[in-house]
């Protein structure tokens, strides 16, 4: 009988390569992220359907900022509209939504339409899905130290679990297999904490182009990784 293959509890990934996408295209960057939002729902259900608990992906940096304005303007619209459908596709697929990030730079309809969307689907059973909005590792880490003083935590009552427990994705698991597409093998400033021991897949598939077959490459590649955790299998100690 065939032993079924190891799926990843958490997968994240850096969702890349839209405005190169629509550049192939003749097309305005912009068109490139609507092509992008658009693939979120499926890859998530497509997750869901092979077993992943969790899927965590990058939508916009806390550097993202630095991007021209009316490009800003236009991927915060499309978080609008985002929020408006997933609240509405997610109660119907059972998907619980989640935000890692901040929410404060953001207008205040924007923000309650967030809030919305995670409270409408905060009973939900099935796969959670989180989206990595103003978000930056940096910047976590930071709120996480200066959330372990407001909490009046000892230095020796700090450990690997308190420091966890601070940082936005607190009651989640660890990153199992994160996936960058888009052709760029960096982090850029990516959930560090959380992918401390995570597998590593990066491909050169442009975001807006992201489905099954690239989704199937990246979990077979997992299932035939060896993780270690810096020890030894018993096969391996001889
Ligand atoms: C990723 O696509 C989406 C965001 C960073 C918001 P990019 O916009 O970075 O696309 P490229 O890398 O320029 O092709
Ligand atoms: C990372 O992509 C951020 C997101 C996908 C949201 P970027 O396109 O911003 O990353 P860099 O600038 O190439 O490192
Ligand atoms: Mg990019």
């Amino acid at each position: 009988m065939a032993v079924p293959a190891r799926v990843p509890r958490h997968i994240a990934m850096i969702m890349d390569g839209n405005g190169r996408w629509a550049r192939a295209r003749g097309l305005p960057r912009v068109e490139g992220h609507r092509h992008g939002v658009e693939r979120i729902h499926p890859v998530a259900l497509d997750c869901a359907r092979r077993g992943v608990e969790y899927l965590t992906l990058y939508a916009f940096s806390t550097e993202n900022w630095r991007r021209p304005r009316k490009e800003v303007r236009a991927l915060l619209r499309l978080l609008s509209s985002l929020m408006d459908e997933e609240a509405e596709t997610c109660v119907r697929d059972n998907l619980r939504l989640r935000l890692v990030g901040t929410v404060q730079r953001l207008d205040t309809a924007l923000q309650e339409k967030v809030h919305e969307a995670i409270e409408v689907t905060r009973e939900n059973t099935g796969l959670t899905l989180c989206l990595a909005f103003d978000y930056g590792s940096r910047d976590e880490i930071v709120r996480a130290a200066r959330e372990l003083i407001l909490r009046g935590i000892e230095p020796d009552g700090m450990t690997e679990e308190t420091v966890a427990q601070c940082l936005f994705t607190a009651d989640m698991p660890d990153v199992d297999l994160l996936v960058r597409c888009g052709g760029e093998i960096r982090l850029s400033n990516f959930l560090m904490w959380q992918v401390a021991y995570a597998e590593l897949y990066f491909t050169e598939v442009l975001w807006p182009d992201f489905g099954e077959p690239e989704l199937e490459s990246a979990l077979a590649e997992f299932a035939g990784r060896n993780r270690r955790y810096g020890a030894l299998k018993n096969e391996e100690i001889r």
